[in-house]
């Protein structure tokens, strides 16, 4: 923990997840998806969709989101909110990049 109170961890690096892929974390209990857009950017949402816990680690990512593989449900990869009709929200992860290093701050996780 530093002076800003933040939980900053190196989980890996950018080649570590496909473009347009995801790449599963475990920490604790919680399994964590990292998603990686086709623009570079780096997102990170609970692996557990807020309908009924679908992997969203396998879902399909586009335009900012991902498609839960059960129910085709849209998941903000930002927000980790449910779009259009469909409510709830995964948990999400603040992530930042650091030349191609991944740092996921899991600061969350304990709250
Ligand atoms: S579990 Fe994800 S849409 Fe149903």
């Amino acid at each position: 923990m530093n002076a800003l109170g933040n939980n900053w961890v190196r989980v890996g690096t950018l080649d570590d997840i496909p473009v347009r892929g995801s790449r599963k974390l475990t920490v604790g209990e919680t399994t964590i998806a990292l998603f990686r857009t086709s623009a570079d950017q780096v997102f990170a949402l609970e692996d557990a969709c807020p309908h009924k816990k679908g992997p969203l680690s396998e879902g399909i990512v586009h335009d900012g989101c991902v498609t839960c593989p059960l129910h085709n449900w849209v998941i903000s990869l930002e927000s980790g909110q449910a779009q259009g009709a469909d409510e709830g929200a995964t948990k999400s992860f603040p992530v930042k990049l650091s030349d191609q290093d991944i740092l996921i701050d899991l600061t969350g996780l304990s709250a």
